[in-house]
């Protein structure tokens, strides 16, 4: 069916306002003004009363798509078989963050260690997380679990650097236990947090948030903050504001761009599901030095958000602790592949470095 824009003084069907766009099909038989009132009518149904319809209804529905936590990626893996994915100086362990929450998180040793961490128990990469070397603690993004390849990626970057990794699946993730909340996801990272704190000695602890996992992270700074904790260093990769005010701005057009696939990040239908990460508002607060790490071809957030939230985390605290790096866009990384970047550990190792010079060692 041929189509065609037409663009058309609305006077000529009684309304007021000069100028509209719409779509409209060649030949059609019916005069302009029935066929647009039809499919105004057709539009207001759907959205006025389907759209909430179905967001009240399936409230886990909606759950379920802004962590996707249920799509077990990659498929048919043993998340207690670290050494699977190349990672042969890692273990395996469970947490209970809460009654009834057991994660499955991973512990990698630096690098230059594999061989010595040949057939060792639990014991011994706990003593060895006290061995002055930088500890991460990786928060994953929204899909999947501690096994997928970029997330591998990045603990392989940080190893080779000399570093301990931590990458907990929270809770509903892998082969977590329990049911994904903002709440509950903030609970197992801050679990994890005072998990290393007590095993790490003075070292350094660097939290590593991508995606969803930056979300978690500001909101874990500004809780810790509330016991006068100040994180030593907060990187975000691919991080989002909270899209509440998004919503407002583009009222009708939120239900499609919002949806998985084109972007999943989280406006007020589901915030009524307590899903908020206010990311923005956390990092006015924030007194951690922060490194934003971004794809200017990232399709699931734009880096103009990115940009935005540098400004404000610039404005609101000493904006030397502020750093952000954005990969060129010709790069093809999109929201995940980062990792890849041969600069990446120059850019972590001299933050790393920054970080120990702040903290006067
Ligand atoms: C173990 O991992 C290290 C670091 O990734 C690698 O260099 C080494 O070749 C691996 N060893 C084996 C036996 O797979």
């Amino acid at each position: 069916m041929k189509r065609r824009v037409v663009k058309h003084a609305e006077a000529s069907y009684g309304f007021d306002a000069a100028q509209r766009t719409r779509v409209q099909r060649e030949g059609a038989e019916e005069t302009p003004s029935r066929w647009w009132w039809k499919r105004c009518l057709l539009a207001l149904v759907v959205v006025l009363i389907l759209v909430p319809f179905s967001l009240s209804v399936f409230q886990g529905l909606i759950q379920h798509f802004v962590y996707t936590y249920r799509m077990r990626v990659p498929f048919f893996v043993d998340l207690s078989q670290p050494a699977d994915f190349s990672l042969n100086h890692t273990i395996n362990m469970y947490f209970t963050s809460e009654e009834g929450i057991s994660l499955g998180v991973w512990h990698t040793v630096p690098e230059s260690q594999w061989k010595e961490a040949q057939g060792k128990d639990l014991a011994w990469y706990q003593n060895t997380l006290s061995n002055g070397k930088p500890v991460f603690i990786y928060l994953h993004g929204n899909t999947g679990n501690r096994a997928a390849t970029h997330r591998v990626g990045v603990v392989k970057v940080l190893s080779a650097l000399g570093y301990h990794v931590l990458v907990p699946d929270y809770r509903g993730f892998g082969d977590s236990s329990g049911e994904p909340t903002e709440a509950g996801l903030t609970t197992d990272a801050l679990y994890v947090y005072n998990w290393v704190k007590t095993h790490c000695g003075d070292s350094l602890v660097v939290f590593w948030g991508h995606s969803l996992g930056t979300g978690v992270s500001t909101n874990l700074a500004v809780k810790l903050l509330e016991q006068d904790v100040v994180l030593d260093g907060v990187i975000l990769e691919g991080t989002f504001n909270s899209a509440a005010r998004k919503m407002t701005e583009h009222c009708f057009t939120w239900y499609y761009w919002k949806f998985p696939g084109t972007g999943y990040f989280f406006p007020e239908p589901w915030a009524e599901n307590e899903v908020v990460f206010p990311s923005e508002e956390n990092l006015k607060k924030m007194k951690s030095p922060i490194l934003f790490l971004h794809s200017e071809d990232d399709h699931l957030v734009p880096i103009r958000i990115v940009e935005k939230m540098y400004e404000v985390a610039m404005r609101y605290q000493n904006a030397e602790r502020v750093k952000m790096v954005s990969f060129d866009g010709s790069l093809g990384y999109l929201h995940n592949g980062l990792y890849r970047d041969p600069h990446l550990p120059d850019i972590l190792q001299k933050f790393v470095l920054s970080l120990q010079r702040g903290k006067g060692d």
